[in-house]
């Protein structure tokens, strides 16, 4: 492996006798590393086996027992080794960092992470992005909550789960908020609403968005009044939390949290009945 080091860099390290220039000192100067030096006592190789790190063809055995593809065609052509990316995690992380994999694919990386955690007792955790929804569903999310919470492999074996987990999100098609900063003028009650519930739950919206009434979250039922202009704060418009609007609320037993553009209810009424108001759009600063 070559390590890119700056010139001044590489003249102190050549004062100290780190720059290694070969038997007959002409040889392409690289840096001495010493065990000291390197991670769990573990100097970096610059070839990787692939009796140590997995081959592609494991790889595609290691997503067959994992993923139920349509055809073969599907299966990507070249997965990487959970191995892999597991030699990575050993040589780049610590046991409680945060790895990001922009372009998840098979999931590959997440299902490393989860193996690495159960190995050394680590809580990395994990972000996955993946452009194509497909792929990230059926592929990358459905692998990495096998690796997880367990499978039936291809011959009929129970494979335990790793344990661990995640929570699959969705990006909106649009983004929400204006260049300025500002939620757009235009955005739909689906759209305000999933970022209403993220934004209040810290988890994707998996509901309807077809009734004020977004869902129940540890016990919290979470409303929205949003008529589809956010500056609507006119008292009948339906952004504004007024008696007659709570009344026709759908009904749910529980403590409430409603996002509303105003609210003409008294703090004492709104305590009595365990409602919290959070105003829109200045409560949503997540
Ligand atoms: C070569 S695959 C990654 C393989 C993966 N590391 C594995 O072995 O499991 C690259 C993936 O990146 C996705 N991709 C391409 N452009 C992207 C983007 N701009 N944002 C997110 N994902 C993207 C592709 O759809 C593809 O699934």
């Amino acid at each position: 492996m070559y390590w890119r080091v700056s010139k001044d860099r590489f003249e102190v390290l050549d004062r100290e006798r780190r720059i290694w220039w070969g038997k007959d000192g002409n040889a392409i100067p690289q840096i001495k590393r010493f065990i000291s030096d390197v991670k769990d006592g573990r100097v970096l190789q610059t070839i990787w086996f692939y009796k140590d790190v997995g081959h592609t063809q494991e790889a595609k055995q290691e997503l067959l027992e994992m993923v139920e593809f349509v055809t073969s065609d599907d299966v990507f052509i070249t997965p990487k080794p959970t191995r892999l990316i597991q030699r990575f995690l050993q040589i780049a992380s610590d046991k409680e960092s945060l790895i990001l994999d922009s372009f998840a694919g098979s999931g590959t990386t997440g299902h490393a992470v989860l193996k690495q955690n159960a190995e050394d007792g680590g809580t990395r955790r994990f972000i996955l992005v993946e452009v194509e929804e497909g792929i990230a569903r059926d592929v990358a999310a459905q692998r990495v909550r096998r690796a997880s919470s367990g499978y039936t492999n291809a011959k009929g074996q129970e494979v335990s789960g790793l344990s661990g987990g995640f929570q699959f999100c969705r990006l909106s098609a649009s983004p929400l908020f204006s260049p300025d900063g500002q939620i757009r003028a235009d955005v739909g009650f689906a759209q305000f609403a999933e970022f209403v519930w993220f934004a209040e739950t810290g988890t994707g919206f998996v509901g309807r968005a077809d009734s004020p009434l977004l869902g129940v979250h540890e016990g919290r039922v979470v409303y929205l009044l949003y008529n589809g202009i956010l500056k609507d704060r006119s008292t009948d418009g339906g952004n504004v939390l007024t008696a007659s609007v709570y009344e026709s609320l759908p009904d749910h037993v529980g403590p409430k949290v409603i996002y509303a553009a105003a609210c003409r209810r008294g703090a004492a009424r709104l305590a009595r009945e365990s409602i919290v108001f959070r105003q829109t759009p200045y409560a949503l600063d997540v």
